[in-house]
């Protein structure tokens, strides 16, 4: 099987990268889409989202992104992101990074730094310890940062359904998150790569693949083929009410 080749942590076999940017920057979609290119070329991927991942980590995500937890200090808020973080780490991540697997998820330590120490004020020094803290010697070896043409456009697109208690921050705190989001990718460019994910999918998803090409280097082939990324500007197949692709007419049953 083939692993990538990098180490992410102490000795770990398998290959951890992160996925950040501003709320309703198309992480997911591009996280399913990679998802599916890794497990059709014999990896074992695990697709993680923080905060969450775990049953213990849904229910702090409850905690901070509920609407109704307005009282909730920035103090309280970083700590309950860290916790949901260390129980991630210890219940899956390391663990599937000591079986070989590839790890992706969505957000980690860079968001806490982008939205706590930039977003909310709290000491960035302060923030990368407790980050080093949950994270018990395991960093993403590869962050890809999806940038969406300002965090005002894709705040908007986030919070169609309803904004979480972040999301509600106003437009200046999600500027400094932004803001934060780019200062890191300046700090660390070869981890993290700064991907426009404002035109076409089947673009950013190139782009994306580009970005990770050194660690899988099928995906150079996949690049000069370009028909995998094609499937992801056809629009949406039409559901029924059941939640289920619409039969074409003269279907069965
Ligand atoms: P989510 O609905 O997963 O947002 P998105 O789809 O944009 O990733 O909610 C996670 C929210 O939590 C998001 O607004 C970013 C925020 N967050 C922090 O403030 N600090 C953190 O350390 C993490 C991991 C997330």
């Amino acid at each position: 099987m083939v692993h990538g080749g990098q180490d992410s942590a102490g000795g770990a076999r398998g290959v951890f990268i992160t996925f950040e940017g501003g709320d309703g920057a198309g992480k997911s979609t591009h996280i399913r889409f990679l998802a599916k290119a890794l497990r059709r070329h014999g990896l074992e991927v695990v697709s993680l989202r923080e905060p969450g991942g775990t049953p213990i980590g849904e229910k702090l995500r409850q905690v901070v992104l509920d609407p109704g937890n307005g009282e909730l200090s920035d103090e309280s808020e970083l700590l309950v992101f860290e916790a949901a973080r260390a129980q991630l780490v210890s219940e899956v991540i390391k663990p599937a990074l000591e079986r070989g697997a590839v790890v992706l998820c969505d957000r980690f330590t860079d968001s806490t730094l982008a939205y706590q120490a930039c977003g909310r004020g709290l000491s960035a020094e302060f923030v990368r310890r407790a980050n080093e803290f949950a994270c018990q010697g395991v960093c993403p070896c590869r962050t890809i940062l999806l940038v969406a043409g300002g965090s005002a456009a894709s705040l908007k697109r986030a919070t169609r359904r309803g904004a979480d208690r972040i999301e509600r921050g106003g437009a200046a705190f999600h500027e400094r998150v932004m803001e934060g989001f780019l200062e890191a990718a300046r700090r660390e460019p070869e981890r993290i790569r700064t991907v426009e994910s404002a035109g076409k999918r089947s673009d950013t998803a190139r782009a994306v693949f580009a970005q990770l090409a050194d660690l899988f280097p099928w995906m150079a082939d996949e690049l000069d083929d370009g028909r995998l990324f094609a499937q992801l500007d056809r629009p949406p197949r039409r559901r029924n009410r059941g939640g289920r692709p619409a039969r074409k007419e003269g279907g069965r049953g």
